[in-house]
């Protein structure tokens, strides 16, 4: 081990480079996690002694920060276009034809890759450093992504290895694999946030996050496919790809250099089917030219190369008979048709039931009794009928119909204006609809009652003991303890929940109501524009409208809930129940302007609130909260652990730093 520290930080570096390389691109690493973590303390410590030998590009800076910052925009050196598509071998065939032809009779070889399914990336190299990760944006230019690109370990954020060229573009595909996706959705389901549809859709929303630990949580990984420059080591495709992994960069080695249709036609034939099997989703195979010369002689469209082409895999579809379609009643007493089927596999899972969605699509695939049903998962994870097979029809099956009625409470039904759906008018009187209201209510991005999950909700109503949400309050020990499952201990806690309840701010109030098209988002704008139930419960369709970004049909939504009698009653009787029916002082906005004009930089960690919550005071006391420490900035918040590298510029710049308590003082002056 070298005495000098400063080559100490260096060797260090390089070796964690090494190690990461080991880990996330080649699978096999050679230390363990334990000692990985050893030498990575090594590294900070010495990072946080010797100041002046911080590098934006260290491994230590690899886990982001919390600093937000949009996105500026760069243009991209070489347009960024996009494949032309085929859907079948056919096709492929026939532009492999095409590029005979183009070649005049040359001989050429093809590479066949996968096409990963995330979201393209464009990283710019200089001196074997990443300077700049630019997003795919128009095609002419995108959003500079760089910070969350770092926190990709499988990315070299220094080139290892030679031969690389001074100056060079590398444009890949960043991809959230399936177990970090699986893992993703879990933990949004259970704070109720909305999933994502599909690994591409979850990469390409971590990608354009703005607190890049957040995206470093998230395990993004990359794998890369084009290699463009002035100067490239060689003078094809495949080559140059295989020294790109040579440097660091994870290129698949699924890539295969290919020198006949028969090839060709067998690569698709394997990968339609082995592809299930990889951790990653693809969406398809590409082929491209290998030579550089003959890629140059056969051009681009205005679109997309002529040397290259992707071929998209069929979505996977299996085909299974219906069972019966059942019609289950939502919170706000919209009926949903299921399609219940026999159980059958599909990409991995067992599909039984799908939604038809409303009338309009049953007819549209005209499903009658017992058919035989095409059900697919594409891109999506959510299962999808898409057709009938009419063979399979059992003979004299009834077309199936929609219910008149409410399956729940025998209400008929009415058609909602301008939709295709259908809705039970029953509000008080229907058990599913009563029930899903009183989930919401509980739910945690509303009240956060502890203790009352979906079973719970449903013993309430069934026992009689709630039939609305305001009959929580109402509740007693004593009942809570003859429900089914519930002993002492989960009394108390039910009990506790209501109890904290009566201290959630009233935005989240108005959004736990139910109040037709009123989703937390305007929530939050209502409570803004009307601060007190009483002026939002007198609101006219007119006023709320002229809130912006609430629309005619949102406004009409609250007036109507308003206009109902049980409602006005629901709510008296929460208000009595003290909840909060009005904007406290610490909610409404602004505070003050008595940071008016001021450019202020949060760093550190905090005791007496989050980061989250002094950047809100700063904009609410009239101040802006910027990132990053220049002579524009006035002062920085500085709290526990404020990193070196920022105290000491704001020392050369002559910035004041201000600590948890000065700041508190100034804006809420004693
Ligand atoms: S090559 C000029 N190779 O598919 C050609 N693209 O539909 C540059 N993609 O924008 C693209 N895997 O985001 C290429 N092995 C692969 C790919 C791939 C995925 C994406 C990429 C591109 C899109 C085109």
């Amino acid at each position: 081990m070298t005495a000098d520290p400063r080559q100490r930080i260096t060797d260090l570096r390089n070796e964690l480079n090494r190690h990461n390389h080991n880990y996330y691109v080649l699978n096999a690493p050679e230390i363990s996690d334990r000692d990985f973590d050893m030498l990575m303390k090594e590294l900070e410590a010495l990072e946080a002694e010797y100041p002046d030998m911080d590098d934006p590009l260290s491994p230590t800076h690899r886990v982001g920060s919390d600093i937000s910052s949009s996105f500026e925009q760069e243009p991209h050196i070489y347009p960024m276009l996009s494949l032309a598509n085929t859907y079948s071998i056919n096709e492929a065939d026939e532009w492999f034809g095409r590029v005979r032809a183009g070649l005049g009779g040359e001989d050429f070889a093809i590479t066949g890759e996968m096409k990963f399914d995330g979201t393209s990336i464009s990283l710019i190299y200089e001196h074997g450093r990443l300077v700049r990760a630019v997003t795919r944006g128009d095609g002419e230019r995108g959003d500079v992504v760089t910070e969350n690109i770092k926190t990709i370990k499988s990315i070299p954020l220094q080139l290892q290895g030679d031969g690389w060229p001074e100056f060079f573009e590398i444009r890949g595909e960043v991809l959230m694999p399936w177990e970090a996706f699986e893992r993703l959705n879990k933990e949004r389901e259970f704070n109720e946030e909305p999933l994502f549809a599909n690994p591409r859709n979850a990469a390409a929303g971590t990608l354009k996050m703005l607190n890049s630990r957040e995206v470093s949580r998230r395990s993004l990984d990359a794998y890369f496919y084009y290699l463009l420059g002035p100067e490239l080591p060689f003078d094809n495709h495949y080559d140059n790809m295989t020294a790109a992994r040579s440097w660091g960069f994870k290129v698949s080695e699924i890539m295969t250099l290919m020198h006949s249709l028969e090839e060709v036609d067998n690569f698709i034939n394997h990968w339609d089917k082995a592809r299930r099997e990889l951790p990653v989703a693809t969406d398809g195979l590409v082929f491209k030219v290998n030579s550089l010369r003959q890629q140059l002689n056969l051009g681009f469209t205005a679109k997309s190369p002529r040397w290259a082409i992707a071929y998209k895999f069929a979505a996977e579809r299996a085909v299974t008979r219906l069972k019966f379609v059942s019609f289950e009643v939502g919170r706000m007493g919209i009926v949903t048709p299921v399609a219940n089927l026999e159980p059958v596999l599909l990409s991995g899972t067992v599909v039984k039931r799908a939604s038809l969605h409303n009338e309009d699509i049953i007819s549209a695939l005209g499903i009658h009794d017992h058919d035989l049903l095409y059900v697919e998962k594409g891109g999506e994870i959510i299962p999808k009928i898409t057709g009938v097979d009419e063979n399979g029809r059992e003979p004299g099956a009834e077309p199936i119909r929609f219910v008149s009625h409410c399956p729940a409470c025998g209400t008929p039904l009415v058609r909602v204006e301008g939709e295709a759906a259908w809705q039970c008018p029953n509000k008080f009187g229907c058990a599913p609809q009563i029930a899903g209201r009183v989930e919401h209510f509980v739910g945690r991005k509303m009240m956060n009652i502890d203790g009352i999950g979906e079973e719970t909700a449903r013993q309430l109503l069934n026992t009689g003991l709630v039939s609305n949400i305001a009959d929580l309050y109402d509740l007693q020990p004593s009942q809570l303890l003859r429900l089914d499952g519930f002993g002492p201990r989960s009394a108390e806690r039910v009990m506790e929940g209501l109890e904290a309840s009566r201290s959630v701010p009233y935005d989240r109030v108005i959004y736990a109501l139910s109040i037709p098209f009123v989703g937390d988002t305007v929530a939050k704008k209502v409570a803004k524009a009307f601060p007190d139930i009483d002026m939002l419960m007198s609101a006219s369709a007119e006023q709320l409208a002229a809130v912006n970004d609430i629309g005619p049909k949102i406004a009409e939504g609250v007036v109507e809930y308003f206009a109902n009698e049980m409602n006005r009653s629901i709510v008296e009787r929460l208000k009595a129940a003290g909840l909060q029916m009005s904007m406290t002082v610490e909610n409404s906005e602004p505070h003050s302007d008595c940071l008016a004009g001021k450019s202020i930089v949060i760093s550190g960690t905090f005791s007496h609130h989050s980061r989250d919550e002094y950047k809100d005071l700063i904009e609410r006391n009239g101040g802006k909260n910027v990132g990053s420490i220049s002579k524009k900035t006035d002062f920085v918040l500085a709290g526990e652990n404020m990193g070196p590298s920022k105290r000491e510029k704001a020392a050369s710049l002559g910035i004041p730093l201000l600590s948890e308590d000065e700041f508190l003082a100034m804006i809420e002056p004693a």
